[in-house]
């Protein structure tokens, strides 16, 4: 590697966005049912689950952001599910089905079945039907660590909102379950919040889905001020700053009601455990998810680790160079984008 002066200097800005660009979401989270199984290295259930990898990395058609895939052939073949939340382009929903689905593998590696969550997509597999079926496990719920300063009137402000769109989403067609809103708190304080299931869900399961969800708010959400609520067929999530966009419009006729999925016999789920597959400093990482300290904090370990781990001098430089310019951009909140038009 060619390691001196202004090329150092470019190929390190360069490397730096890169390392943005992969550096963990911190929305990320992943989840898996403990019996479902294992697959093995080099096996062709493995092949089959990079396939489905890399067709959500090339994915065509936006189809409203909801996709139902497959790869392979009986007993190896993996069926997966992927949703990106209604507000989200078809730009910003392949990119994001792209990283999400990347790093399930990487964080939740080989199980037979796996569930994976971040800020704007949602992404299943398994081997088994999972189209059209409710599932309430894996299931997880991040936080932000701020409490409410009037939890009470935000809570009954929050659930009626909750419940309205809670309606809006299960009554929704067969392209998209999905709605956002806002409402007045006590205190003239708003509370943003979007709520989706996954549109192969029926009315009835979506709001069984969405119904469960509010009652984990009780358990997990009381009194904060953001909150994810994170199921494989439903997602919920509020916060006290406008975090959704106009959602993407659908097409105005009304499209022809697509038949229910496979009816296979209903797939009893409960009592596996739940992991999630992080520990320490990524723990802790859920509970500040909305705050940019936790990706600081989380470049810095990168970085660190790097620096320690990298013997050659010209790559020590090389390495805590791109690690202080990563932490910096991370700072200064520049865009990828505005950063490009600099090489
Ligand atoms: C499956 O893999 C996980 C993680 O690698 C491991 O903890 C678990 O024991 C394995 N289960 C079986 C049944 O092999
Ligand atoms: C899987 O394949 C790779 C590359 O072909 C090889 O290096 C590795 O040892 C294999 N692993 C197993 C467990 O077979
Ligand atoms: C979803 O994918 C599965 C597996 O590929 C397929 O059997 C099923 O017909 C698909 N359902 C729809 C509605 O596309
Ligand atoms: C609702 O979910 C259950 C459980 O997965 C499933 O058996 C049922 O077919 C679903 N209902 C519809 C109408 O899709
Ligand atoms: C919920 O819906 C009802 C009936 O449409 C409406 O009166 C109320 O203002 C709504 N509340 C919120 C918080 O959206
Ligand atoms: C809240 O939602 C209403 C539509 O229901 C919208 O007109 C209003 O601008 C929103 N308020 C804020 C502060 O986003």
């Amino acid at each position: 590697m060619e390691c001196s002066g202004r090329l150092l200097f470019y190929c390190s800005l360069i490397l730096s966005l890169a390392a943005l660009a992969l550096a963990d979401d911190p929305y990320f989270e992943c989840g898996f049912v403990e019996d479902r199984g294992n697959y093995t290295a080099n096996s062709s259930y493995q092949a089959n689950l990079n396939r489905i990898v890399s067709q959500l990395s090339s994915l065509t058609e936006f189809n409203y952001g909801f996709f139902n895939l497959s790869a392979g052939e009986s007993p190896d073949e993996v069926k997966a599910i992927a949703l990106c939340t209604g507000d989200r382009t078809q730009d910003e929903c392949n990119s994001c089905l792209h990283r999400t689905a990347t790093e399930l593998i990487q964080r939740c590696p080989w199980h037979k079945e796996a569930t994976a969550w971040s800020e704007f997509c949602l992404v299943r597999y398994a081997n088994r039907d999972i189209f059209g079926q409710l599932e309430s496990e894996p299931r997880t719920c991040a936080f932000n660590t701020r409490k409410a300063s009037n939890p009470v009137q935000f809570n009954d402000g929050l659930s009626e909102l909750l419940n309205n769109l809670s309606n809006i989403a299960a009554a929704g067609g067969p392209l998209r379950k999905y709605a956002a809103g806002n409402a007045t708190a006590g205190n003239l304080q708003t509370i943003y919040a979007a709520v989706q299931c996954t549109p192969d869900m029926d009315k009835q399961n979506c709001t069984h889905c969405l119904d469960d969800g509010k009652a984990e708010f009780l358990n997990c959400c009381y009194g904060r001020i953001g909150c994810r609520v994170l199921r494989p067929t439903c997602i919920l999530r509020f916060e006290s700053n406008p975090f959704y966009h106009t959602a993407v419009p659908l097409p105005s006729l009304p499209p022809s009601p697509t038949p229910p999925g496979p009816t296979t016999s209903p797939t009893s789920i409960g009592g596996g455990n739940q992991q999630n597959g992080r520990r320490g400093l990524i723990a802790r990482c859920r509970f500040l998810y909305d705050s940019k300290l936790c990706l600081n904090v989380k470049l810095l370990r990168r970085f660190t680790y790097l620096c320690s781990k990298t013997v050659d001098i010209c790559a020590v430089f090389f390495f805590c160079h791109l690690g202080l310019v990563t932490l910096l951009f991370s700072y200064m909140h520049i865009s990828a984008a505005v950063f490009g038009s600099f090489c």
